[in-house]
């Protein structure tokens, strides 16, 4: 029988001459995944021996992650702002850096309730645009439970998607928030807005149609709709911007995620597709461009009927 020590320097081994950018890790992964243990077993019981039912499952896995299918594909989950999600070809794999986009959501939904409104005010309106797997709506539903103030938010979320939708409603119910997100299927708004949003939050596909190619090998299997943002890849974001004047309330806000190398470019569009907005752009962890956070003016048309707007 071999031991947990052999099948792991036989995967990095394959995994690497593969190509994979992290081989001793995703083997460490797959190696637990195998054996129905966390990663942290595997790296402390180098000695133990494996059965043979889980060297099999192993080297099915490796085979999988030797033709660049995600690790996260293959073991069915991926942790995101501390919850598990269930990921397959449905929808995005959760990236780390949108982990930030909720929080600043989070930040801005707490802010408001804090802000003394008055008793009998409707819940606040959050809208998560281009759901995926449900990542952020699941996780900011999750987050507000947790701080005990859900029952005074409505969450919605959007996809063009109905395979992503069905896997962010199979999300949300697994987090017990299935009755807490509205999922809806629209090209970024539903087609009527009849009451506008305190919060839209957006992870929005960025990429350029031209670079999607040369991603690394694991983007292949995801959606590509989930990935090319257009020629210039701020296309389907443009889009959005170009309807928040309805779809965000007075005194809202919208946050959305861009690539690190795109906070002049959003800071332009946003200049030309809404004018009188407050467009700044917020660092990620490691200091580059990551979220569009977008204001209407007072003066701008998302302010229209702001209470001291001109009427
Ligand atoms: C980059 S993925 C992000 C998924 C998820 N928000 C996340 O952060 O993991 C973009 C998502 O937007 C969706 N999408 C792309 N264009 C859209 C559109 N016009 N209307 C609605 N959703 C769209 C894709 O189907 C995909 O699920």
């Amino acid at each position: 029988m071999a031991t947990v020590r052999e099948l792991l320097l036989a995967g990095v081994n394959r995994l690497r001459a593969s190509g994979s950018e992290s081989p001793r890790l995703d083997a460490e992964l797959l190696l637990g995944h195998a054996l129905g243990a966390d990663r942290t077993v595997v790296i402390g019981h180098p000695e133990a021996p494996v059965g043979s039912s889980a060297a099999d499952r192993f080297e099915t896995d490796l085979r999988r992650r030797e033709i660049g299918e995600p690790v996260a594909y293959i073991r069915g989950f991926k942790e995101f702002y501390g919850l598990a999600f269930a990921t397959d070809r449905r929808a995005l794999i959760p990236r780390p850096e949108t982990e930030r986009l909720v929080e600043l959501a989070e930040d801005e939904v707490l802010r408001r309730l804090a802000d003394g409104r008055p008793p009998g005010s409707p819940a606040l309106r959050v809208l998560d645009v281009g759901t995926g797997a449900g990542t952020i709506a699941v996780a900011l539903a999750v987050a507000l439970r947790r701080r005990r103030v859900a029952d005074q938010v409505a969450l919605f979320a959007t996809d063009e998607s109905p395979e992503a939708l069905e896997l962010a409603r199979e999300n949300a119910v697994g987090h017990s928030v299935g009755d807490r997100v509205l999922f809806l299927e629209a090209d970024l708004l539903p087609p009527v807005v009849t009451t506008p949003w305190d919060v839209v939050v957006a992870n929005l596909p960025y990429v350029r149609s031209g670079a999607v190619d040369g991603l690394p090998i694991a983007a292949s299997f995801e959606p590509r709709a989930a990935l090319d943002g257009g020629p210039g890849g701020l296309e389907v974001i443009g889009r959005l911007l170009e309807r928040l004047p309805h779809a965000v309330a007075p005194g809202g806000v919208a946050l959305l995620e861009i690539g690190s190398d795109q906070g002049d470019a959003i800071g332009a569009l946003a200049a030309a597709r809404l004018p009188g907005w407050r467009c700044e752009v917020v660092p990620d962890l490691a200091g580059h461009p990551r979220v569009a956070r977008l204001r209407p003016g007072r003066a701008g048309p998302g302010a229209f009927g702001a209470p001291g707007a001109p009427s």
